[in-house]
């Protein structure tokens, strides 16, 4: 089956959705977002992506959804940076509602993660892979031999020396609005790496998350035991992983 299917993606700007064809993870069509809604309370973001689905009608089957929380059978159970009214709610059945068509429901790190272990930076990747998304925080997905450990949360690790959560010292929002330099943010990335190094030891680190787009500005300040590389899909990752999660379930009756 190869007809194109729904991927959405909600990030602390903008929802972004878009028609993704499973064997190469392209797009058919553009890419298409909306701004996410304040405060981006279920109801708002339901109204939001009705409007959004309507404008892509290439996509058939099953729609995915990628969400920054834990999601546990199939509901939000955390909100760091989302409306508290997310905790509890059947993110799957809100979509359904909002687009008519069966739907899932995942973590935005483990869509991202899914997309470049199936067709980006982790295809062929054995051992321990690391998935890092850098934006409004930091997300995680954990492979080991391609298969995901979901909700992994890494993000949310305290630093040691009093130095506070991970994604509050080392998040691409944390170098916008400190005005830091890519060498000196880097810095408080190795701090990171250097910290999930010593608890999990991947053979990988897949970058990810809007800032890799400027890799080859911070790339050479990074230092890790694991191999480093950058995501491929850069900005549709979470997309193209939230459809392609969708497809599997859809298929294995999940
Ligand atoms: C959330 C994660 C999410 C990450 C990236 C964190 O604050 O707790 O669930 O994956 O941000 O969006």
């Amino acid at each position: 089956m190869n007809d194109p299917v729904l991927g959405i993606d909600l990030g602390g700007s903008s929802i972004k959705a878009g028609a993704v064809v499973p064997a190469t993870g392209e797009l058919f069509g553009e890419l298409e977002s909306v701004p996410t809604p304040q405060p981006a309370t279920p109801a708002a973001v339901e109204a939001a992506l009705a409007g959004l689905a309507s404008r892509i009608p290439a996509a058939r089957g099953p729609v995915g959804f990628a969400f920054p929380a834990v999601v546990t059978q199939g509901r939000a159970r955390t909100a760091a940076n989302v409306d508290r009214a997310w905790i509890g709610t059947d993110g799957a059945a809100l979509v359904a509602r909002a687009t008519g068509r069966a739907a899932w429901f995942l973590n935005d790190a483990d869509a991202a993660g899914l997309a470049e272990m199936r067709l980006g930076a982790g295809r062929g990747e054995r051992g321990t892979v690391l998935m890092l998304t850098f934006g409004t925080g930091i997300g995680s997905a954990l492979f080991v031999d391609g298969r995901l450990w979901p909700n992994t949360e890494l993000g949310h690790l305290q630093l040691p020396d009093a130095l506070g959560e991970a994604e509050l010292h080392a998040s691409a929002r944390v170098r916008a609005e400190r005005g830091l330099g890519f060498e000196a943010w880097a810095q408080r990335v190795n701090l990171v790496l250097a910290e999930f190094q010593r608890l999990l030891w991947p053979d990988v680190i897949v970058v990810g998350g809007g800032v890799s787009e400027r890799w080859e500005e911070f790339a050479p300040h990074l230092r890790s035991e694991a191999r480093l590389v950058p995501a491929r899909l850069r900005q549709n990752a979470g997309v193209v992983g939230a459809a392609l999660y969708a497809l599997e379930s859809h298929a294995a009756g999940r």
